[in-house]
């Protein structure tokens, strides 16, 4: 995700209000009450770790859960020390749990140290825990949505004060409203009033059906049965979209999005707050596949984060989804030519590459993309993905229904009421400048009485998570 950003993109009938307007989504099939995994699945799934420091397998001591929670609480216990397991989100990092922006390394709001959770958790003083771990601070008013230095919006006073203020409103929404919240709605608390550059709310809340989304679908479609784990892995959309009962290990450093991925949008994966830029605490061979999305480029030493991918895949097919081709502008983050994107990643196995956009139209054409040849014209593409590994089915037909159909069905929330009708409009210019081929794929205007796919290639409904919106 580009953050800065210059490139204007054609959007004919699209409508461009201010970065942080909000789209509702039309539901058009009723939820179902879900009640989100059992929390008895972490003791079981905790096989799958080990502590990063001491490579030591994970007991679980439990603690008292406090009226914020509902999911496990405890510590965990390997020989070299205490780690914490927070409302379900295992806890394997030190330093400090603040806020990272999820575009770059920077902090957002320096946040607790590990080593205060784990105090605070063994003394039994839980109940402002998670609260403080899902503050994000919002921008003053006056400053809101401005081009303000960095500094004063993340790490200065005027940011920490405004922290502080806002923790007791998280607390009073975690007791009165946790159940009835969705991931819509902690992502508006989140990102409404923000001073960061970009449109980080529409950014992730209209993930699905996301251009890239499908591009990367297209690839991970064609992963083996068996556990995957997806590193950086944000919110979960990625996770909700492979299909809630395959088993999944969701990797982050950032809590937050783990705990809405958690409770709000892939309950069926455990949740890891971990840094990517070390060792993993995962086994060998944790997992039969391996994702890495939309953040490689973030990461430092590649060939050791993609050897990483491999080992916890245990040698099975490793994708990263969004790799930059420093050919072409604009630019993000870490960027090789294809030749380098091969020449780091070949050392680990065989290695296939597409671009994003050759992806997409293989995806939209109902098809998972051909795993023994590269795709074309690699050179042309800013934006590429990479397979290492030889594990990926053979090119097929999509399931049914499409990936991005799985769950319950809602209106894209790109289109908004206008009449009889439904409009397509972009929520933001820099929502239209990263998702441009939008307005190739989607009709300017729907019948609101369009509720069901009318076939594989139809992005006007997606499907969405049970608590999503
Ligand atoms: C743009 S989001 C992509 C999220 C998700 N993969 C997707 O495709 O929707 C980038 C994610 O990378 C995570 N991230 C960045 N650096 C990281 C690091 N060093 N360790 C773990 N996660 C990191 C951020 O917290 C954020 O959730
Ligand atoms: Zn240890």
């Amino acid at each position: 995700m580009l953050l800065h950003t210059g490139e204007r993109v054609r959007h004919p009938h699209a409508n461009v209000p201010p970065s942080t307007s909000r789209q509702r989504p039309v539901r058009l099939v009723t939820a179902s009450s879900v009640s989100p995994a059992s929390a008895g699945d972490v003791d079981q799934r905790l096989a799958a770790l080990r502590c990063p420091y001491c490579r030591g397998t994970l007991e679980v001591h439990d603690v008292p859960t406090p009226a914020e929670g509902r999911g496990r609480w405890g510590l965990l216990r390997c020989s070299c020390r205490e780690h914490p397991l927070i409302d379900d989100i295992v806890i394997l990092n030190d330093g400090s749990l603040g806020h990272m922006s999820e575009a770059d390394a920077g902090v957002v709001l320096p946040g607790p140290s590990v080593a205060d959770v784990v105090a605070r958790l063994r003394e039994g003083r839980t109940s402002t825990v998670l609260s403080t771990l899902l503050v994000r601070p919002p921008a003053p008013h006056r400053l809101s949505g401005r081009r303000i230095p960095r500094w004063v919006a993340t790490a200065s006073p005027i940011a920490r004060e405004m922290a502080r203020l806002r923790r007791p409103l998280i607390g009073a929404v975690l007791r009165r409203r946790r159940d009835t919240m969705t991931a819509e709605r902690w992502l508006h608390l989140t990102y409404r009033r923000t001073a960061l550059p970009g449109d980080l709310y529409n950014h992730f809340f209209m993930r699905f059906g996301q251009p890239r989304m499908l591009a990367a679908l297209a690839l991970l479609e064609g992963m083996p049965d068996g556990p995957i784990v997806d590193l950086c892995s944000g919110y979960g959309h990625l996770l909700h979209t492979l299909g809630t009962t395959r088993p999944a290990i969701a990797v982050d450093q950032s809590f937050l999005s783990l705990w809405v991925s958690r409770w709000y949008v892939a309950p069926h994966a455990l949740h890891v707050c971990a840094d990517a830029n070390r060792t993993l605490p995962l086994r060998d061979g944790a997992a039969t596949s391996a994702v890495c999305s939309d953040a490689f480029c973030y990461l430092s030493d590649l060939p050791a984060r993609a050897a990483e991918l491999v080992r916890v895949a245990g040698g099975g097919p490793v994708v990263l989804a969004r790799l930059g081709n420093v050919a072409h502008a604009p630019h993000e983050g870490t960027e090789h030519t294809v030749e380098g994107w091969r020449g780091m990643l070949s050392a680990l196995g065989p290695v296939r590459m597409w671009t994003e956009d050759e992806l997409q139209a293989t995806y939209l054409s109902n098809r998972t993309a051909d795993p023994t040849i590269d795709g074309p014209d690699l050179e042309g593409g800013k934006w590429l993905c990479a397979a290492i590994g030889d594990g990926l089915a053979a090119e097929a037909a999509l399931s049914d229904p499409a990936p991005h159909h799985r769950g319950r069905l809602v209106r894209n929330p790109l289109y908004v009421s206008d009449g009889d009708d439904e409009r397509f409009a972009f929520p933001s210019e820099w929502y239209a400048a990263e998702n441009g081929s939008l307005t190739d794929l989607l009709p300017g205007r729907v019948d609101p009485h369009h509720r069901t796919p009318s076939g594989p290639g139809d992005l006007t409904i997606v499907g969405v998570p049970d608590r999503y919106c």
